[in-house]
Formats: structure tokens, C-alpha cells, sequence
């Protein structure tokens, strides 16, 4: 970690989850016991410290590295919140959270930030999720939160990750379709080994959006009218989804004007 100032850490790592090599489930509990309440979508931030600079004059203060995380729990679970990260190899601040036990402590944002929620989606309509990889934790959060109270008329949530092993959320997503008939939910994966028992779809996740397909999953056309699309993850399959849907009479939601396209990209 290499610095000789206090660390001024502010939570703890209250369970962790490995779903692989590359994925981990983790609890975040504030040292207030308490999370801040939040919006289904938004994020907070993680901390680890910067290491000191061996030649420059001693700090003051720590400075720290930080990445966003969208939080997956439901406001309602309020010790701590649920996260999801891939270890980006090579990265900054993930191959230093993938090593924190059970109890570490880190950084933590007070408040949680960001405006991918439902605040501009009126009631009623046709939600379409779009997610690649940990993009899927928003849309965990609305499914949890939001389910049988009306919030959506129908919620269908379109989840591409390279294998199976990353769907971490598939049990959850496939047990509320299954018990709510206004949750739809498909999987596909882009590096399913071709030997292995996955039986679902393989490509990416922009073959679900396909006409029939579409149809089969949700149980009616992908049509702009009454319908939003939120996409949220890889940013290259942000781009490319616009691009397939726009020509369809999607329009982008922005601060100007209200469309039902709406997007974040992680990075
Ligand atoms: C609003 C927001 C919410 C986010 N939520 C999550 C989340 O819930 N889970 C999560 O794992 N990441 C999330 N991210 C990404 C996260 O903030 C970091 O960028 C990521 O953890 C990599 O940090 P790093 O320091 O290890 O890598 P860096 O040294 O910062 O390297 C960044 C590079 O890693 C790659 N990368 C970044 N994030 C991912 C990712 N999730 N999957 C694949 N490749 C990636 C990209 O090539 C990027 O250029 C979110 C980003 C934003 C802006
Ligand atoms: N998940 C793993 O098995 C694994 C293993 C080792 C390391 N990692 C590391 O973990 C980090 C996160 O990887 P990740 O798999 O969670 O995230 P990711 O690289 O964003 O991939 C998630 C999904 O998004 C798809 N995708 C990429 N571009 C797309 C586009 N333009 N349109 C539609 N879909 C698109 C990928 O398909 P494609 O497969 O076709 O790109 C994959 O199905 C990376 O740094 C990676 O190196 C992951």
C-alpha cells in the first residue's frame, strides 16, 4: 500500500461472494452500519490508497484511486451495499479489491451518485434492460426493488456475458421470470466453450434485440411506443445497440429533451 499516513478507511468488506476468477459479489457495510438511501441505477465509489511518491515531499493527506461500482441490493437492504466487480487485469484498483478478505477495510462513498434510475421513465411502460457483464447490477437493483409494485408493466432484462460462469444473477432472474409473468429475462454468452452444458443462446447480446427473438423472450415487438431501453456496460455494445435502435424510432433521453434510450457506459 505503501503509505505512512492513517488511513482514513470508512468501510468494511461484509461478505464476498467468488462466482469465479474474474467475478466477485461484494457487501460493502459503512461504518455508520448504515447505507445512504438511494435510486435503483446509481453507483458508489471505491477507494484504495495511491501509493506515495518515494521522492516527492511527504504527504498530508491520503489521495486515493477510485472506481465506480452501480450497487445491485435494493434500497431496502440497508447494511450494506451490494456490488459486483470483474478484474480488469492490469487495472488500477481491481486487482487490489480482488485480494480484500471477508473484514478488510476500504473506501467508500458517503452518498450514492448518478442518474441511470427511473426518475424520467413515467410509470407503466415496458422496460427493456440491456446489459453486458457486471453492467447487469442497475438492473438487479430495479428487478429487486421494483417488482409487483407496478413501477413497470413488463421488465425485460437481456444479459450477455462471455461464458455461463458469469451470469452470477441467472438463478435469481430465471426464479422471477418464472413466479412474474411481467419479468422476462434471456441470457447469451459470446465464449461459451462449444463442449460445454450450456443450453442457451451463444453471441452477443444484440441477437436477443432481433425481431422474433425479441418476440419469443418478451412476448411482444421491441416498438418504441410505451417501451424505454436502458443498456448498460461495455460501451462498445452501447454504441452498437444505439445504432441498431435509433433508425427504429428510438429516441436518447437527455437533458434537453426526454427520449427512451438511456445508457451508461462504464468506461
Ligand atoms: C457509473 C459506473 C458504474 C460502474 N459499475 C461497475 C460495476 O458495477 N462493476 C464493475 O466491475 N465495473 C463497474 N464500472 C467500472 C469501474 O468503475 C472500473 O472502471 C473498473 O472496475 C476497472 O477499474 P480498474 O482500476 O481495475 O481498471 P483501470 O485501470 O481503470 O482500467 C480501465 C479499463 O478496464 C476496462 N474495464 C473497466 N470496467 C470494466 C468492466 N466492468 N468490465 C470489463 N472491463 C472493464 C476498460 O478497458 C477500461 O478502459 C463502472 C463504471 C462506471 C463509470
Ligand atoms: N469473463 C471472463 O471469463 C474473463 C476471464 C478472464 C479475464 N476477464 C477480464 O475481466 C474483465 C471483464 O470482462 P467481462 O467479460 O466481464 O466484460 P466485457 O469484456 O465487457 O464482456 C462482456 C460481454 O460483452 C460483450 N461485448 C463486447 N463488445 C460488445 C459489443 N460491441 N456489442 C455487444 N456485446 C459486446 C462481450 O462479447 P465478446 O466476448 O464477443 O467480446 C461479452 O459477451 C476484462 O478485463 C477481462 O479481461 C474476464
Amino acid at each position: 500500500m505503501n503509505t505512512t499516513l492513517p488511513i482514513p478507511w470508512n468501510a468494511t468488506v461484509a461478505r464476498r461472494v467468488d462466482v469465479n476468477e474474474s467475478l466477485r459479489i461484494l457487501w460493502i457495510r459503512p461504518d455508520s452500519g448504515s447505507i445512504q438511501p438511494f435510486e435503483p441505477g446509481q453507483f458508489v465509489q471505491l477507494g484504495w490508497p495511491k501509493p506515495e511518491h518515494p521522492a516527492g515531499p511527504p504527504p498530508t493527506r491520503v489521495r486515493w484511486n477510485k472506481r465506480s461500482y452501480s450497487i445491485a441490493s435494493s434500497p431496502e437492504e440497508t447494511g450494506a451495499y451490494e456490488l459486483c466487480l470483474a478484474h480488469v487485469h492490469g487495472g488500477v484498483l481491481t486487482p487490489q479489491l480482488f485480494e480484500q478478505p471477508e473484514g478488510a477495510r476500504v473506501w467508500c462513498d458517503d452518498a450514492p451518485k448518478g442518474h441511470f434510475t427511473l426518475a424520467r421513465i413515467p410509470e407503466g411502460r415496458h422496460l427493456v434492460c440491456v446489459a453486458t457483464g457486471t453492467g447487469i447490477a442497475p438492473f438487479t437493483s430495479m428487478l429487486r426493488r421494483y417488482r409487483g409494485t407496478g413501477r413497470f408493466r413488463k421488465l425485460t432484462i437481456l444479459w450477455g456475458a462471455r461464458g455461463s460462469a458469469d451470469l452470477a444473477y441467472d438463478a435469481e432472474f430465471r426464479a422471477a421470470a418464472s413466479s412474474n409473468a411481467e419479468v422476462r429475462y434471456a441470457a447469451i454468452a459470446s465464449r461459451e466453450p462449444a463442449s460445454s452444458t450450456w443450453s442457451g443462446a451463444r453471441g452477443r447480446v444484440q441477437a436477443l434485440l432481433d425481431g422474433a427473438t425479441f418476440v419469443s423472450i418478451a412476448g411482444e415487438p421491441l416498438e418504441p411506443f410505451d417501451t424505454h431501453v436502458l443498456l448498460c456496460g461495455n460501451p462498445a455494445m452501447i454504441d452498437d445497440v444505439r445504432a441498431l435502435l435509433e433508425p427504429r424510432g428510438f429516441v436518447l433521453d437527455g437533458a434537453k429533451a426526454s427520449g427512451n434510450l438511456h445508457f451508461e457506459r462504464y468506461w
